[in-house]
């Protein structure tokens, strides 16, 4: 701490230091002018930096592969190199600090927002969060690692309370927070909105001062999540610096009687004020009084970096020679993600891209138009596609549209996600009303889906009918973070060539937890089973069919957990279909975690590529021509079926909650350690994934000379590239305690390294364990423990391929300092 953060501290007013505990709009805190104090600005994140503004449209950013794609990559120094090309993003944003990463723990397949998180593991969802935030930091942003903790599920995210254990907290769900602040020095941690174990994490006490700054030494700051915070003195005593976003609610002058009357001490409130200029000084916001002006730069090596963790990202899940492609034969294209770039998921983590690489603009610029052909088959939506074109907007000052618009202005489609400053200022973003209007002209006649969804009252008329009604019907849904309704839809029959008229009403309603006005209307024409005939028709007439599927950004999102994780729509039927058609598809899968795959034993290849960013198509192309060696590696199991998965349950409580709680029952037998538990096996092993080369471990050694004195082990093993290909692989070492005296899982992820090698090369690796990887937590003595005993050692190239093993023996037992 500098003498220039106490002098500061000295000097200012009570109300002064007040306002720095709370945001001052949607993405900052404000200056200080009396003493040179500039603003600090927060951008979104993790896969970006989408800059100000609302969630929809804003200034174009790069968009970069979403966390579970990092995971897949289980590349430390890549990560890194991303982290420190996201610092450049924030900087093109004017902001500080990004709100990024996410590391909550993939424990229910369902969980809207895995495709966010890294990982079901803890060490490696750790290990690439220090990575990220080592990057980012290095270049002077400011990291936020979120959501702590407990925040696995969307599902009544706002209010829900998580029933942890503390031995599961610390050896999973903490993990990636602990290494974050003792390994990486984060400079921000972001508290989540759910309860854990009763108690608001913003106000919670135990979590935000006892383990993050006793424990672990924690000098940054802790900020609310959006809307996340409910008290005064509680979250301010327990520990939470800042309220987001502004203007305040429970802060400003509510804190300052909450100081007067004696509720928060001085001495509480300097600490928090302490901790903010602090973080301002370390971003060098303290300082910054340049006019806000916010940059889209496209730039040349991020375009590189995405293409190339794009492809480092996919995971090769069965190949029986299809890949990589070879020859010049004849591709069918096919499917509803062939000419969609899927790039990201949905909810704050979605930007305005630079531009979208499609799968079919990938293979074009690699294989050429030629030799392809195409057919989408079916559709893979939640909603209705959105109306695009020119639309008038008009705003009223009521939430009746009553009287003259106050402001009116264009966009050009139909959704709106309405925050801060709307209509130029002129209504009350939480009370006002507003008309859209604008036309739709259909490619094709017949009877077209109308669909609306909103937080808030909407409803849509074509050609002045009432064709759907999200204002009358409208009910509490899954839409806009659990403030909007599900889709209403109509129908309503539409003539090719036609400019139908559209008009959407909207009103603002009151809301639950986050003061949010939005909606979204599309019109869609559903493909029958004329499509699928016509796609295995272009399937048999090419030597080989593609089919890309999945689901987008409308399923893998914020604010709502996955129904199942069937395939949407007729997606499966269209993979049957092509693959009885033609003996040689191809399956790409892009998704935020796994799906049932009925089909899996009859296609000949299945790669899955998540959401990797604008560079989309051409990363996925790279692989499946060859240019790109697949090493990717699961960070995920993935289960025969849903009811595999550890957190389904007939028992409500377990998942998705009852009555406001949910509990972890599983304790820290989540992912493969569950599978290992009950001895079902997944479909696709964590850790798994082929390429296109091959690769062995040898020689195993073990240097455990200081394991009895501190716990620390170090291991030895060679990989060798046994291909006649260049490739990369990722060596992974789990740790089994055999003599444990209480129930530990079959083993545990302790390390693992990312290695590239040339085609029948090998090299030597080293692997270090420290005590912790040995430990697991005891809940009676409350601290961590490596019980006397024996330990087993597994090496191996994924969660079930493990040649090699070692033994280690402890003769005393550890108790660690926490
Ligand atoms: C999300 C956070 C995000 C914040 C600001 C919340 O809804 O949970 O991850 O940073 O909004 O957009």
């Amino acid at each position: 701490m500098t003498d220039r953060i106490e002098q500061l501290a000295d000097q200012m007013t009570l109300e002064e230091k007040v306002s720095l505990l709370s945001g001052e709009d949607f993405w900052s805190v404000p200056a200080v002018p009396r003493l040179g104090i500039g603003k600090l600005r927060v951008t979104d994140g993790p896969n970006g930096a989408r800059g100000g503004g609302s969630l929809i449209g804003g200034v174009k950013s790069a968009s970069f592969p979403v966390g579970i794609a990092l995971g897949a990559t289980w590349n430390v120094e890549l990560v890194e190199e991303i982290g420190a090309a996201l610092a450049d993003e924030v900087k093109s944003k004017n902001a500080h600090m990004l709100l990024a990463p996410t590391v909550n723990i993939h424990r229910s397949v369902t969980n809207g927002r895995n495709f966010e998180c890294y990982a079901e593991d803890p060490i490696l969802s750790g290990e690439l969060a220090v990575a990220y935030i080592v990057g980012l930091q290095g270049q002077g942003i400011g990291a936020t690692i979120k959501h702590f903790a407990g925040n696995e599920s969307e599902i009544e995210r706002t209010t829900m309370s998580s029933q942890v254990d503390e031995r599961t907290l610390r050896e999973v769900y903490l993990i990636p927070f602990e290494w974050a602040v003792k390994k990486a020095k984060t400079w921000g941690v972001m508290s989540s909105y759910n309860r854990l174990n009763g108690t608001f994490t913003s106000e919670h006490n135990w979590l935000l001062t006892d383990v993050l700054r006793r424990e672990w030494g924690y000098d940054g700051v802790v900020m609310s999540d959006w809307f996340g915070s409910h008290s005064t003195a509680e979250t301010v005593n327990a520990g939470l610096d800042l309220e987001m976003p502004g203007p305040p609610r429970d802060r400003g002058q509510k804190l300052i009687e909450a100081i007067q009357s004696g509720a928060v001490s001085e001495a509480t409130l300097r600490q928090r004020v302490v901790a903010m200029l602090r973080l301002m000084q370390r971003v060098g916001s303290l300082d910054d009084h340049r006019p806000f002006a916010e940059a889209a730069n496209d730039r040349p090596e991020h375009r590189a970096l995405i293409r190339r963790a794009g492809a480092e990202a996919a995971v090769l899940l069965k190949n029986n020679g299809a890949l990589p492609l070879r020859g010049d034969g004849s591709i069918a294209v096919i499917g509803p993600n062939a000419k969609i770039a899927q790039i990201m998921g949905g909810g704050s983590a979605q930007l305005n891209a630079h531009y979208r690489v499609s799968p079919w603009d990938g293979l074009v610029a690699a294989l050429g138009e030629d030799r392809l052909s195409y057919a989408p088959g079916c559709t893979n939506h939640r909603f209705e596609p959105v109306l695009r074109g020119s639309l008038k907007v008009e705003y009223f000052a009521n939430e009746q549209l009553a009287g003259e618009p106050v402001h009116v202005a264009m966009q050009d489609e139909a959704q709106a996600f309405w925050i801060g400053h709307v209509a130029d200022g002129k209504v009350d973003v939480q009370h006002f009303s507003a008309r859209i209007s604008g036309t739709f002209t259909p490619e094709t006649s017949g009877e077209h889906r109308v669909g609306v969804y909103s937080a808030g009252f909407a409803k849509v008329y074509v050609d002045g009918k009432l064709i759907a009604d999200a204002w009358t019907q409208w009910t509490k849904g899954r839409t806009f973070f659990e403030e909007g309704c599900d889709e209403v839809v109509g129908t309503v029959g539409l003539e090719a060539g036609r400019a139908h008229e559209v008009v959407i009403e909207f009103a603002t309603k009151d809301f639950a937890t986050l003061g949010l006005a939005a909606f979204a209307a599309g019109i869609g024409l559903p493909l029958g089973n004329q499509a699928i005939a016509d796609a295995v028709l272009v399937a048999r007439n090419a030597d080989t069919a593609i089919v890309f599927v999945g689901r987008n950004g409308e399923w893998d999102t914020e604010g709502s957990d996955l129904p199942s994780i069937q395939l949407p729509g007729r997606q499966n039927e269209l993979i049957a279909a092509i693959a009885n058609a033609n003996p040689n598809t191809i399956v790409v899968l892009q998704t935020g975690g796994p799906v049932e795959m009925p089909w899996i034993g009859s296609v000949a290849a299945l790669l899955e590529a998540w959401y990797p960013g604008q560079e989309a198509g051409n990363a996925i192309a790279d692989v499946l021509t060859g240019a790109a060696e697949p090493s990717g590696r699961l960070p995920q199991s993935f289960p025969v079926k849903w009811s595999d998965n550890p957190a389904h349950s007939q028992d409500r409580e377990v998942y998705p909650g009852l009555d406001g709680k949910v509990r972890y029952e599983e304790g820290v037998f989540i992912g493969y350690r569950h599978y290992d538990k009950v001895g079902t096996a997944p479909l696709f092993h964590f850790g798994f994934g082929l390429g296109y080369t091959s690769f062995a471990v040898s020689d195993l050694t073990v240097d455990d000379a200081e394991f009895e004195a501190d716990g620390q082990v170090m291991v030895g093993v060679t990989v060798s590239n046994t291909g006649a290909r260049d490739g990369a692989t990722v060596v992974q070492l789990y740790v089994s305690d055999d003599t444990a005296s209480v129930p530990r899982p079959a083993k545990e992820l302790k390390a693992f390294s990312k290695v590239q090698l040339k085609a029948g090369e090998s090299r030597q690796i080293t692997l270090p364990l420290d005590a912790r990887s040995f430990a697991f937590y005891g809940e009676k003595s409350r601290h961590w423990l490596v019980e006397d005993g024996s330990f087993t050692l597994q090496v191996g190239l994924s969660s079930v391929d493990l040649p090699l093993s070692a033994q280690v023996h402890r003769q005393t037992t550890l108790m660690l300092p926490v």
